[in-house]
């Protein structure tokens, strides 16, 4: 078989945040099938990067006091070494803040630019936004908050509403006004840049690429192409409009050429961070750049991008299409995957479940329990997974420990005491038949990306060893004169297929299967033929290759992660960032009368019971006891900052006769007052000790 020539990426991690378990789904998939194509013998080269640029990273840095590339640069080291603790082994992790990335950035631009004889693939268009007079910056809409415009919450985000859901323009907010610095912003124009994704040259090229009609497999998983569908729509129906690839300085990115002051958008290079990174790969070790992403390289080499289902837009869409047109080769298939949910439900800081890699290792939890449970879950689909905390230390104890690591556990020993050392050749044809049947299965599995599959065989293959060695019964041959041979045989057996099966599972266990083969003396670049005929070897001393995943790690982790959250631990950068925002506050409502004032009817409540909405990301359901025969119903937006247990009980301040509203959850029948500001956080009010449930508050 000929060599392959395979470049794999993994989504680029913003560099404004710590990797979770969530981002760990894809680089654990990715490093798997990495090690995978290596054990083949393939020649594959796996890149990624930090993704660097934008307004939330320069915005944070200002926060800490720091100038941008500082902050990256602390932040590199903090993911570099969560995905070493993990076993991730990029073969280069850059950052798309490089002299390579922007290099790439330009010359796509300019060849998008300057099509020759064609007309251009970029426009220059005026467009009017927010603009923040006290920053003097242009706001994403990201930074403005204001009142939604139908169900009048306050200090909702630019683009959506969290309490009732709907989704607006940012300029359709009442009172807008900056995140940034509390101001009024003003509307203003600016020139921007495009690039013309509606045109002709690109829909035709998409819809083409889309559908596979230009490669030899189609590049998209079949639910990826069904949304490119939808995106694309009909051919007379042009649904794919330009995309505006400038921002206004003060921003954080590289500055377009020929056009002072306006900068590439964070998404526009941060896929060219792949081509910038590999690129200090080749430099590192003289690998041709151009036979991986020269337009002719497209036939010769293959280039995968695994990411999530969340960026498949970008990546199916934009990327394509800006290739295609600066000349470079297209990706051959893009891998998405679907997201985490931790026990059925999404990440939560409140619950302990927002867990970030470092505390699972600070844990001391062997990080490839974690790798195998995603290879059990992974199919190779956009269905999102689930990590059951409950089932993850079932089914490691359950597997790892009770079916893999228990064959050699209880096989060596006799080898060693009684054998010195000695497995003699498989002579079990029936056996050794079954041991290549299924390393074929999970070959071919792990290839398509179905490593649940993969999983499932070799632990059916476990079960067999575990079995025969079993009904063989070792321990009592052990006792009988006589029986040496028949319990050599039981033991050789047994350790051959723990050979086999160290073989299948070093993609997942690079460091438990590479020492299951260390006792085999094998090197540590294992290749997936080794495991072909099963002659006599010699077996160094057993040692303990993973211990039990200890349930109460998990706990301590959970409790870990709720903690990091309370406002205690977070109060000193708080503190500062609110001494260095005395004037970004909301600006002052306009001015009302007593009478007016009068007419909002304040009441004390007790907190009787508080808990978790399905399905709602922000709301805890609260049910307020304000001296009525019946309690009040309240939804509240304070779910990310207080656990429902710890408010059983307290007594706060309520709105009482707000008119019910209409939820999506039930009917909210009044308000809980809470306090915020820019700076993070949420805060009920209560009045002081002796107040009791139905005072009026005037
Ligand atoms: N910076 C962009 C990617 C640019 S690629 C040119 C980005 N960064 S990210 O940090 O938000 O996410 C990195 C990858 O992790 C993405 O593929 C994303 O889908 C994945 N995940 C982030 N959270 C996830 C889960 N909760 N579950 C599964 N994958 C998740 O997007
Ligand atoms: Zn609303």
């Amino acid at each position: 078989m000929t060599k392959r020539k395979i470049l794999v990426t993994s989504a680029l991690p913003y560099a404004n945040g710590s990797i979770h378990l969530g981002h760990l789904v894809e680089y654990i998939q990715t490093d798997i099938w990495v090690r995978f194509q290596k054990m083949q013998g393939n020649t594959c080269h796996y890149v990624c990067a930090d993704d660097t640029h934008g307004t939330p990273i320069m915005l944070r840095a200002e926060k800490e006091g720091i100038t941008p590339e500082q902050l990256i640069d602390r932040v590199w080291h903090e993911h570099k070494a969560d995905f070493d603790g993990f076993y991730v082994e990029f073969d280069h992790f850059g950052s798309t803040n490089s002299p390579e990335t922007e290099a790439y950035a330009k010359e796509i631009y300019l060849k998008l630019r300057d099509r020759g004889a064609e007309e251009s693939l970029i426009d220059k268009r005026s467009i009017e936004q927010f603009y923040d007079p006290v920053k003097n910056m242009f706001l994403p809409d990201r930074f403005i908050k204001g009142e939604c415009p139908k169900c009048h919450a306050k200090d909702q985000y630019g683009d959506n509403c969290e309490a009732c859901g709907t989704t607006y323009a940012p300029t359709e907010l009442i009172n807008p006004y900056s995140a940034v610095s509390g101001a009024q912003p003003e509307r203003r124009n600016s020139d921007h840049y495009f690039f013309k994704l509606s045109d002709k040259r690109c829909q035709q090229f998409l819809r083409k690429w889309t559908t596979g009609q230009l490669t030899k497999e189609p590049p998209l998983q079949p639910e990826a192409a069904n949304k490119m569908q939808e995106w694309l729509g009909a051919e007379e129906e042009n649904k794919l409009s330009d995309w505006d690839i400038s921002r206004d300085a003060p921003y954080f990115g590289f500055e377009i050429p020929n056009a002072p002051g306006k900068y590439f958008y964070v998404w526009l290079d941060a896929p060219v961070g792949y081509m910038g990174s590999f690129k200090q790969l080749c430099k590192k070790n003289g690998i041709n750049f151009d036979d991986y992403w020269a337009g002719w390289a497209q036939d010769q080499s293959e280039l995968y991008h695994f990411i999530g289902k969340d960026i498949l837009y970008f990546h199916a869409l934009f990327w394509p299409a800006m290739l295609k047109h600066a000349d470079f080769r297209t990706p051959t298939k893009l891998f998405a995957h679907g997201f985490l949910t931790v026990n059925g439900e999404k990440m939560s800081k409140s619950r302990g479940t927002f867990i970030t890699a470092d505390s699972y290792l600070k844990q001391g939890l062997n990080p490839e329990y974690l790798r195998y449970y995603y290879a059990a879950k992974l199919n190779g689909t956009m269905e999102d997974i689930d990590l059951s905390l409950e089932d993850f230390v079932a089914k490691v104890n359950s597997d790892l420990i009770g079916k893999y690591i228990n064959i050699a556990s209880r096989a060596a020993g006799f080898i060693n005491k009684q054998f010195e050392g000695i497995v003699a050749p498989l002579q079990d044809d029936d056996f050794n038949d079954a041991i290549i049947k299924t390393r074929n299965i999970v070959q071919g599995c792990y290839e398509n990306r179905d490593y649940a599959r993969a999983m499932r065989e070799i632990m059916a293959l476990a079960d067999r060893i575990n079995g025969d060695f079993d009904t063989a019964k070792p321990w009592e041959l052990a006792k009988v004169v006589g029986k040496e041979r028949e319990l050599h045989t039981a033991c050789s057996k047994a350790l051959h297929g723990f050979k086999a099966m160290s073989l299948m599972l070093f993609p997942v266990l690079p460091k438990t299967a590479g020492a299951g083969l260390g006792l085999f003396r094998a090197g540590n670049n294992p290749q997936w033929q080794d495991n072909g005929n099963s002659p006599e070897l010699k077996i160094n001393s057993y040692k303990h290759l993973m211990t039990r995943l200890d349930p109460k790690l998990i706990e301590a982790m959970v409790v870990a992660n709720q903690e990091s959250l309370k406002p205690m631990t977070e109060s000193h950068s708080q503190q500062r960032h609110a001494e260095a925002q005395q004037h970004a506050i909301a600006p002052i409502a306009e001015t009302i009368s007593i009478d007016e004032f009068s007419k909002v009817d304040l009441r004390v409540a007790k907190i009787v019971n508080a808990e978790h909405v399905e399905g709602a990301e922000k709301l805890l359901k609260l049910t307020l006891d304000i001296g009525e025969a019946q309690p009040r119903t309240v939804f509240a937006g304070i779910k990310s900052v207080y656990d429902p247990e710890k408010l059983k009980g307290r007594m706060t301040v309520m709105v009482a006769n707000l008119a019910p509203r209409k939820m999506k959850f039930g009917l909210s029948e009044g308000m809980v007052l809470a306090a915020s500001g820019e700076t993070p956080g949420l805060f009920i009010l209560s009045p002081d000790d002796g107040a009791q449930p139905g005072m009026r508050i005037k």
